[in-house]
């Protein structure tokens, strides 16, 4: 049973779409996938105490026919200033092998919880999970299978850098024989100068090209490349390179993070980057891409040169179009069901000490877990879908109860009357098109997309479908950099009044 909780007053207000776009084009910093925001305010009604979380959890998987698992790996050779994950401190990467055994461990407690529930998709995501002797990787992996029930056709997918996937080619071997298929290497910009000023390790372009060899050796056909936009000191050209560079190594897909400065040690930069030049580098990126053999839907940012082919791992892939519920293990990771969704301890103080407490207790390691109503759900399923442009009506609908138009009636007529949605068969690939066997009854139409003006102007596009406690965030909010909100404001004003 689905049992969503009674949404607070500010959930149940009603706001004017139009200024509701203006504030997402205002706050363009924070209006994007990665939502909630604020959720010490806006999510503080829906907290629940300690002692509930066990029972809530057992509940709220009690349902569930599937799942999607994630697996958190928080260590890195060194913090880059702009990252935003759950990475912790160099010496604590002396605590390698006690992490990997509370990671097992948690992974335990869950299956004991819950049961040993199918699996359809399965990321093992960091931080850096490559850093780890792969030995380790491997145990891992032989537990989740022998306590969840992992789908055949699963691929499971990994993350590296061009530093140890060109140095450490034994390792990268080894992913591909304990049979991961998918790996992912971040590559962010080319230039020293740039990854300097980043605190990135500068590994050299020519690393990169021996990282992609030894990722193909080894056996990879689904081979990602990470590259990061929306830096205060990142130009036009050095964009255009940083793509270049990338395609010379082949890669079948090619992801683009825009910048997101909340909560990084570069976040006093944010104001200094211009929303009209984002969007350009954007621009930019898709015709060149597109140029090259690479698609992807308007407002995605993967990018794939192989046909039928999403170009994100099953995990990604399978919460974006299903909205499938996760269960997240490790430091800081995230857990999503129909009704509830928990933060690990470690998204904040990204310290290992009270993870470990937790688990050395037998407990479930969770700081956080609201309950929420069925309004802020919805939410999560439409932003996380947003990773693809467009949401999926008939999953929306399966897991709602309620149709799309239904729930978001005055934002659909807005997103649609002024072209920034459209109604569109999809062309996200192989999972869509085994969608398409069970046409939607909503007129035939499959999926609310974003028109490439809606992918424009993704930020204010996104908001219309914020629950309101988040929406009213955003309207109230101060900004930071007068000059951007000048900018942004022509416009989003010239958007707004087509
Ligand atoms: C969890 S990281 C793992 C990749 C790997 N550790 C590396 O750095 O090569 C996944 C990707 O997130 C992106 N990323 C990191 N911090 C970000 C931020 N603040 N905003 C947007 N994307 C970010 C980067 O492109 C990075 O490659
Ligand atoms: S971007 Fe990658 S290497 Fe850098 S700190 Fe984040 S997870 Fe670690």
């Amino acid at each position: 049973m689905k049992e969503w909780i009674e949404p607070n007053r500010t959930d149940d207000e009603n706001f004017d779409p139009k200024e509701i776009f203006l504030a997402g084009e205002r706050n363009h910093h924070i209006s994007n996938t990665a939502y909630p925001m604020a959720h010490e305010l806006t999510w503080k009604d829906y907290r629940k105490p300690n002692d509930s979380h066990k029972p809530l959890v057992e509940k709220s998987f009690e349902h569930l026919d599937s799942i999607n698992l994630y697996s958190h790996i928080p260590f890195c050779e060194t913090r880059c200033y702009f990252c935003e994950y759950t990475v912790v401190n160099r010496k604590e990467s002396e605590q390698i092998e006690e992490y990997m055994k509370a990671l097992n461990k948690e992974a335990l407690l869950y299956s004991n919880l819950i049961g040993r529930k199918k699996v359809l998709g399965f990321d093992i995501g960091g931080g850096t999970p490559s850093f780890v002797p792969s030995k380790f990787i491997a145990e891992h992996i032989d537990l989740v299978q022998n306590h969840f029930d992992l789908d055949n056709s699963l691929e499971i997918s990994i993350e590296t850098t061009p530093k140890i996937a060109s140095l450490e080619s034994v390792k990268i071997k080894d992913y591909f024989q304990m049979g991961i298929r998918r790996i992912s290497m971040g590559i962010q910009v080319t230039q020293p100068d740039l990854l300097k000023e980043l605190g990135r390790d500068t590994n050299g372009i020519a690393n990169i090209k021996k990282a992609s060899e030894v990722i193909r050796d080894a056996g990879f056909q689904k081979f990602n490349v990470d590259l990061m936009y929306g830096f205060a000191n990142q130009s036009l050209q050095s964009w255009e390179a940083t793509l270049e560079f990338a395609l010379s190594l082949n890669p079948d897909y090619i992801t683009l993070y825009r910048m997101r400065y909340k909560l990084t040690r570069i976040s006093d930069q944010a104001s200094k980057v211009d929303l009209a030049q984002v969007k350009l580098m954007a621009k930019l990126a898709k015709v060149f891409l597109q140029n090259h053999g690479y698609a992807a839907n308007p407002g995605k940012n993967t990018y794939s040169r192989l046909k039928n082919d999403t170009g994100t791992s099953h995990y990604l892939t399978r919460r974006v179009i299903q909205g499938k519920s996760y269960l997240g293990l490790g430091l800081g990771a995230q857990t999503f069901t129909d009704t509830t969704i928990s933060y690990n301890s470690g998204s904040i103080g990204k310290n290992l000490n009270p993870y470990f407490d937790k688990i050395n207790k037998e407990l479930l390691p969770i700081q956080d877990l609201y309950h929420l109503p069925r309004v802020q759900m919805m939410t999560k399923m439409v932003a996380v879908s947003f990773y693809f442009g467009e949401v999926n009506l008939q999953s929306f609908q399966d897991k709602f109860s309620i149709s799309f138009e239904d729930a978001y009636d005055q934002a659909t007529s807005y997103a649609i009357e002024n072209g920034l949605m459209k109604y569109t068969d999809s062309q996200n690939g192989i999972e869509l098109s085994s969608f398409s066997k069970q046409l939607d009854p909503i007129e035939n139409f499959k999926c609310l997309s974003l028109t490439s003006k809606g992918a424009e102007f993704f930020n204010g596009s996104i908001a219309l479908f914020y629950a309101p406690s988040i929406q009213k965030y955003l309207l109230e909010r101060n900004i930071d950099s007068s000059t951007d909100f000048v900018k942004n404001q022509k416009l989003s004003l010239a958007v707004a009044s087509k």
